[in-house]
């Protein structure tokens, strides 16, 4: 199982999925292959934020030696499934995926099950409050999809 988490900018909140969601997946020894990319090419080699950088190590997460990459047509073919932040990125990797991939593209808080939103805010231009909430919304997303993927298995 591959699963690609993307957002804008592959910076913030993308980076910080790929993080939780692998810690969780450790913790359950869950058998994934994890990347994190940005439909945009503005953050390309660069590290997360460091306000992204903070929020994921007070929950644990080491996610400084990550880098900006932009994700491309053959990442639609290579992952299994494609977790897109909020609906502008749904929209832009649906149509990277075509008609024989869109199926494998969805919303990433489609999987939690404490919030009601569906998109992760993008708080690149806010304050640390927004990235501690984006925080609690993709742990509560990567705990789902933890679940999600075992009760497959
Ligand atoms: P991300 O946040 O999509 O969560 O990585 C952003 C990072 C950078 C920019 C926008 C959003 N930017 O405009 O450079």
């Amino acid at each position: 199982m591959r699963i690609l988490f993307v957002c804008l900018g592959n910076i913030c909140r993308s980076p910080m999925a790929e993080g939780i969601f692998r810690a969780e997946a450790e913790k359950r020894n869950l058998h994934v292959e994890i990347d994190s990319a940005g439909t945009s090419a503005w953050h390309v080699d660069e590290a997360p934020d460091p306000r992204a950088v903070s929020a994921a190590a007070s929950a644990g997460v080491d996610i400084s030696h990550l880098r900006g990459r932009q994700a491309n047509a053959a990442d639609m073919a290579d992952f299994d499934l494609v977790l897109a932040m909020d609906q502008d990125n749904l929209h832009s990797l649906k149509r990277l995926a075509g008609p024989r991939h869109a199926h494998k593209v969805r919303l990433f808080l489609d999987f939690a099950r404490h919030h009601e939103e569906r998109e992760v805010p993008d708080p690149y231009y806010g304050g640390e409050e927004g990235f501690a909430h984006v925080l609690a919304l993709l742990r509560d997303a990567a705990q789902g999809l933890a679940d999600h993927l075992q009760e497959r298995s």
